[in-house]
């Protein structure tokens, strides 16, 4: 940590912490604090009065900013220079969405254009009849479409998706019960095309293919990957191989070919539009200095919580159906780009870094984990996520049920209530956000993805973290390597479980 980080770190640790009901004896604080910014899937209202953020803590994280040059390192990011130090790699998500260096955002194009005329082809019936799509990938190459599709396609979808991560054959067999072979298609998407839990399930699908009469099965197989060479390799057609470039990282790959099924759920239109919600958004994170850039503000109080507060987790609670796996797509996001040690030059970091991030999705987590929000002993951060256009055609009361629960559990938590019996007494003071879209639509989708994936960017560089590696998941899988080779040795609980399993 340089002179200038260290002396910020100080003076925000010296701020009183107050309470909520204090700071909003300031009349002016929700209006401060609370930001509608007019999106093109419709406005989003972010609203951050009921942290614990206020003028002295704004500044004091904005002059932590400038000691970290945040300014720089976002210029470096959308300018396509090499931030991710540890692999020598630029960082081009947001060329995917048209934002970024000449070079980048005239690659992706051209990638998109190529994805498109198969998503198109396909739609025309070029490669006969599809109903079906098993999207094979995990983790990055996963969560993205299964987000998106499980978000966007409840009124119907051009195609039949099921997305297909785990290596436990019961998820594969799930998907193979509800497709027909005859009218299937497989998407592999892998950055890498190595990774063994997509690779086994992609010859398993191969082999169901070819056994219930598909005469070429690799003819029915589209390849998304920043490794077409090794697809090629695999069996893949080049015709049917959709690469994408190797500086788009695997948890913020949504927006490149790894899209794919999303392409071919909505159409392609749909699928524009969740670009260019996300594109707006980049373009807010790259003009708004300091506390008005929201994705930097959000990242402000997730640093007072993990850093002056002792916060150890941040959970995530969507009042709304579609955005159920948005909680598990936030947890790739922040905890593989934040959960790190040590900083981008291989210093030990200063303080706690990510915070575990969890939750679901309401109201039904009212009904199963909110007691511990309420009354528990640790102190948990929340984030509201709501739309106020109803995504269900029922009777209103539905909507009005979910949203009028969703802010009386932010009232609540901040409020408390005070009671002679111990047991029945809320502390309150416990802090939420809320983000009110006014419909959950592609673009809305688009934007609230960037919102985050900026959010854990600034976080990052507040710091000093490098957000784009993630050595962190190798052990492990070398591990398994060696078991299957065999010869290895491990400690006695691990050979004892092996020999348990009958792998010994
Ligand atoms: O193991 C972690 C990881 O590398 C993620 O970062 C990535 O999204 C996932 O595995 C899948 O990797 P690939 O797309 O190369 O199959």
């Amino acid at each position: 940590m340089n002179e200038a980080e260290s002396t910020a770190w100080k003076a925000l640790e010296a701020l009183p912490k107050r309470r909520l009901s204090e700071l909003f004896a300031d009349a002016g604080r929700v209006d401060a604090l609370t930001a509608v910014l007019d999106l093109p899937g419709g406005p989003v209202r972010f609203d951050w009065s009921k942290t614990h953020l206020d003028a002295g803590l704004l500044s004091g994280f904005t002059a932590l900013a400038e000691a970290c040059d945040f300014d720089g390192r976002r210029a470096a990011l959308f300018s396509g220079e090499r931030i991710n130090v540890t692999e020598d790699r630029a960082v081009q998500h947001t060329a995917q969405r048209g934002v970024g260096s000449e070079e980048a955002v005239d690659e992706a194009g051209a990638l998109h254009a190529r994805m498109r005329s198969l998503v198109e082809a396909i739609h025309g019936g070029l490669l006969g009849d599809v109903k079906h799509l098993i999207h094979i990938g995990i983790g990055g190459s996963a969560l993205g479409p299964a987000l998106a599709i499980d978000a966007l396609t409840r009124d119907g979808a051009m195609c039949d998706v099921h997305v297909v991560s785990n290596i436990d054959g019961c998820a594969l067999e799930a998907a193979f019960a509800r497709c027909d072979p005859a009218t299937t298609l497989v998407a592999v998407a892998s950055k890498t095309f190595t990774t063994i839990e997509t690779m086994t399930n992609a010859a398993s699908a191969l082999a169901w293919l070819g056994e219930n009469g598909v005469a070429d099965p690799y003819g029915r197989v589209i390849a998304l990957t920043a490794s077409p060479d090794k697809a090629v390799e695999w069996g893949v057609d080049e015709t049917r191989v959709l690469p994408f470039s190797e500086s788009v990282g695997g948890r913020y790959s949504l927006w490149s070919s790894i899209g794919f099924p999303v392409a071919l759920a909505l159409g392609w239109d749909e699928f524009a539009s969740l670009l260019d919600g996300a594109a707006e958004m980049d373009r807010h994170f790259l003009t708004m200095d300091g506390a008005e850039n929201l994705p930097l503000r959000a990242a402000f109080s997730d640093l007072m919580y993990t850093r002056l507060r002792g916060c150890q987790t941040r959970a995530v609670f969507a009042y709304d159906e579609r955005l159920r796996l948005f909680p598990s797509y936030l947890q790739q996001l922040e905890m593989e780009s934040n959960g790190k040690r040590v900083r981008a030059d291989g210093s030990p970091v200063d303080g706690p870094t990510a915070p575990i991030t969890w939750g679901g999705v309401g109201t039904d987590a009212q009904h199963a984990v909110f007691q511990l929000l309420h009354q528990g002993t640790v102190i948990t951060p929340i984030d509201f996520i709501a739309a106020i256009q109803p995504g269900d055609a029922l009777d209103p009361a539905h909507h009005r049920t979910l949203l009028t629960n969703c802010f009386a559990q932010g009232a609540a938590l901040m409020a408390g209530r005070e009671s002679d019996d111990p047991a029945r007494a809320y502390p309150g003071d416990r802090p939420s956000a809320t983000i009110l879209c006014d419909e959950i639509n592609a673009a809305t989708l688009g934007a609230l993805i960037a919102f985050h994936e900026h959010r854990t960017f600034a976080a990052g560089v507040l710091m000093g973290i490098n957000s784009f590696d993630q050595f962190g998941v190798e052990l492990g899988k070398e591990i398994a390597r060696s078991i299957d080779a065999g010869g290895a040795s491990f400690d006695a609980s691990t050979t004892a479980l092996l020999a348990a399993a009958g792998l010994g």
